[in-house]
Parts: structure tokens; C-alpha cells; sequence
């Protein structure tokens, strides 16, 4: 089964022909009809276009079954039948709702297309659809010393660079769909260090360590300007690098993250996480964090992902989380910088985020002159992972707004 909803859809008398029932023409249709709203209920009618490509069908073979009369609800679904490097092989299916009887199904072969009709690859977000796999790791990690610290990142694409720097304790797969799926750009999402497959040291934790691995990896890629993205630890670092490395920053992509230093209470949960972290471990520190940073939504409606986060969470070593949690607690106030942010910069939050809620991002947004801000339905803090496809597709179209400023 592929990943779009099943559509009902009715039968209109207009649609049916002179013996009062759907002929082969008007299934063709029907179905046609079927995939764009499940399209439009999924991942957006508007993701070919996105890709630039257009699925363009070579066969189309309908099977009939049963006849379907005006007034009738068919439940289409789709299935996936075969998934090439550029073609899909699909089957839709018309049930009749009241009885579930099978009336009709079409096999439909199509080829991904360019604007001049030449075949393309798949996009890992259009196979994805279909029910291809987008994997939660992207693969294609390499490993790159810069200096104190071996960094381990994934790198994929070519173009403008777009660095993803991940919360905490998380790793670089936070970002896996956006890795998978914005292209025309060079996705580099690394692990920080201490974290995900970057080797954790023992001390010489601080958010300035952290951003100036993040430069000696754009510098072993000879990149000299990104747009930089951050989620919520991430955003502390994104900042540290508007205050140091101001001419490498070419846009900014503030997502759920706060500009401001911790306060007296934030310090002590600090510390107070440090002592469970050494005493208890990290799988407690996680337990602890699950149902904070993750929605309302996501808990309710994606186990898989509770799981997927806790299995990250729990992966992180002792040394990695505790030098996170020193350098969180000794980050600098950046509120200040907000004013002098003159790069292009848009402000994502999961509307249900309670770490950094939309208000928080809001004053943010409205502290940096020309800042956007787009808050995300149905997700918590960590929006990249619990919304994938509309914060890509929020982060595609501001990329593209922004494409030539950073050329
Ligand atoms: C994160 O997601 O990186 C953390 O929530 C940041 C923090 O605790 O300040």
C-alpha cells in the first residue's frame, strides 16, 4: 500500500454513459481524480511541481469488475506494484463503500519527467508517496577531521550549501527527510560532537566548540557561505555563528529555538538533568524529555516515531549529553544579536512545541528585521521530524526564495 489516504469519491450521472453506467474513459477520469486528492490530502498536489518533474503516464489498463452507477461512493486506494529509478508501477482500486465490492482496478505505469520530456530519477520524497522507503539514517555519512574532533555527517546534492545542525540529544537523522528530499541543494547534516557517530570527548563542550566544528566541516568542503539551520540546541549554535563566523552565514533557518540564555530555574534543571544523566543514565534523561519534546499529535497518532526518538535519545553516550547540557547552560544571551541578523531568515515552529512555543518564536521573529516565521500544525519541538514533509516544503520554498541572494 502506498503512504496516500484512501479517497471516496461519487459518481456524478454526467460521468456515466448512454447505458447509465461509468465506461472505461470516465474510470480513467474518476481515478485520475482519486490520486490528485490524495495528493492534496498527503504530501501536497503541488510535489512534482516542486521537483520539477511531471509523472507522465506510458500504460494505462483498466479492469472491470462490476458496473458503477451514478450516486455510487467508490473507496480508491492505491498500491504500489513496482518502483524503478525513474518509473512507478502503480494499481488503483474502486471498491463500492456500501458493500466493499471490488467494481474496478487500473494498472498504470509512469515515467518521472523533466520540463523536455526526458526521464529523471525519483526523488527519494516522490518515491516515498508511492511507498518506496525514505530511510530514517540517509546514509552516505562520511567522516571528516576537523581538528580536536572526527565529525561524522551525511552530505548529499549539489548546489547553494544548507547546513542542518540538530537539538539536543539528538543526531543528524533529526534531519533525515529534508537530507532525503530538498534538492538543488548541498544538504550537509552532521553529528556535533558527543552525539549520533561523532566520537564523544570527555570535556571541551560549549556551544562555540560546537560551531567551530561546524566551520572546520564547511571548510574540509571548501564551502564558504551556508544557509544554516538549527533546531533548538542547534539554533543556539546557528547564533554563535551569526556572532563569530558572520560572513559564512548566508540565511537562517531558526526552528524551534529561543535566543535567550537560561535563567536561574534553567540552570538548576541543568543541573539537576547532569546528575540524573551520571547517576541514572541516559535512558532516564530520555523518559524524562519524550513526552516534553514531543506533540500532543505526534504521541497520540505516530508510536513509531516516540520510538524512533527514544532509540536516538538512548543512543547518545553519558560524556555527549552532559556536555551538551554544560554548554547549554553556559550559552550566551543572544538576544541582542536579533536586531543586527541582516541575512534572510525564517522562524519555524511546531505549533504545539512547548519548549519553545510559538510565542517565543514569535517575539524572535519579530526581533530580527525582515524575519518570517511559519508555524507548523500538528507538531511539537522537534517539527522536522514530526511534520517532515510540510517543514521541507516550508524550507523548500524559502530556500527558493533565497537561492539567489546566497549564489
Ligand atoms: C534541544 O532540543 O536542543 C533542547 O531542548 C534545547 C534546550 O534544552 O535548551
Amino acid at each position: 500500500m502506498s503512504r496516500l489516504p484512501s479517497i471516496d469519491v461519487t459518481v456524478y450521472p454526467y460521468e456515466c454513459d448512454a447505458y447509465g453506467h461509468l465506461n472505461e474513459a470516465a474510470y480513467l477520469t474518476l481515478f485520475e481524480r482519486a490520486r490528485w486528492e490524495a495528493l492534496a490530502r498527503g504530501p501536497g498536489a503541488d510535489i512534482f511541481a516542486r521537483h520539477k518533474l511531471w509523472p507522465a503516464v506510458r500504460k494505462a489498463t483498466i479492469e472491470f469488475r462490476a458496473p458503477a452507477f451514478p450516486g455510487d461512493i467508490l473507496t480508491v486506494d492505491l498500491h504500489l506494484e513496482k518502483l524503478g529509478r525513474t518509473s512507478v508501477e502503480l494499481r488503483q482500486s474502486a471498491k463500492r463503500a456500501a458493500d466493499g465490492v471490488l467494481l474496478a482496478e487500473v494498472h498504470l505505469v509512469f515515467v518521472m519527467v523533466d520540463g523536455k520530456g526526458n526521464p529523471v530519477a525519483m526523488p527519494e520524497e516522490v518515491a516515498a508517496v508511492f511507498g518506496g522507503r525514505v530511510s530514517t539514517m540517509p546514509g552516505e555519512m562520511v567522516r571528516y577531521d576537523v581538528g580536536r574532533v572526527t565529525l561524522a555527517a551525511d552530505v548529499r546534492g549539489d548546489g547553494p550549501a544548507l547546513l542542518l545542525v540538530h537539538g539536543f540529544p539528538l543526531d543528524r537523522s533529526l534531519w533525515a527527510h529534508q537530507v532525503a528530499t530538498l534538492a538543488g541543494w548541498r544538504r550537509i547534516a552532521p553529528d556535533l560532537r558527543g552525539l549520533g557517530a561523532t566520537v564523544a570527548p570527555d570535556d571541551d563542550y560549549s556551544i562555540a566548540a560546537y560551531a567551530d566544528d561546524v566551520i572546520g566541516l564547511l571548510d574540509r568542503l571548501r564551502i564558504s557561505r551556508a544557509v544554516v539551520a538549527g533546531l533548538s540546541m542547534g539554533g543556539y549554535v546557528a547564533f554563535e555563528m551569526v556572532r563569530r563566523y558572520r560572513d559564512r552565514v548566508a540565511g537562517l533557518i531558526l526552528c524551534d529555538t529561543r535566543a535567550d540564555a537560561d535563567g536561574v530555574e534553567g540552570r538548576a534543571s541543568r543541573d539537576a538533568m547532569i546528575a540524573v544523566a551520571q547517576e541514572q543514565g541516559v535512558s532516564v534523561v530520555a523518559e524524562r524529555l519524550l513526552p516534553r519534546v514531543l506533540g500532543r499529535t505526534t504521541q497520540l497518532t505516530q508510536p513509531h516515531l516516540v520510538e524512533q526518538v527514544r532509540e536516538m535519545m538512548t543512543r547518545a553516550p553519558v560524556s555527549g549529553v552532559v556536555g551538551a547540557l554544560r554548554a547549554m547552560k553556559e550559552r550566551p544571551d543572544s538576544t541582542p544579536l536579533l536586531p543586527s541578523i541582516d541575512v534572510p531568515t525564517l522562524v519555524v515552529v511546531g505549533q504545539e512545541d512547548e519548549m519553545t512555543p510559538p510565542a517565543i518564536a514569535k517575539a524572535m521573529t519579530d526581533a530580527i528585521p525582515s524575519a518570517a516565521m511559519t508555524v507548523i500544525a500538528g507538531a511539537g519541538h522537534l517539527s522536522p521530524l514530526e511534520a517532515p514533509t510540510a517543514v521541507s516544503r516550508v524550507l523548500a520554498e524559502f530556500l527558493e526564495h533565497v537561492r539567489d541572494t546566497v549564489n
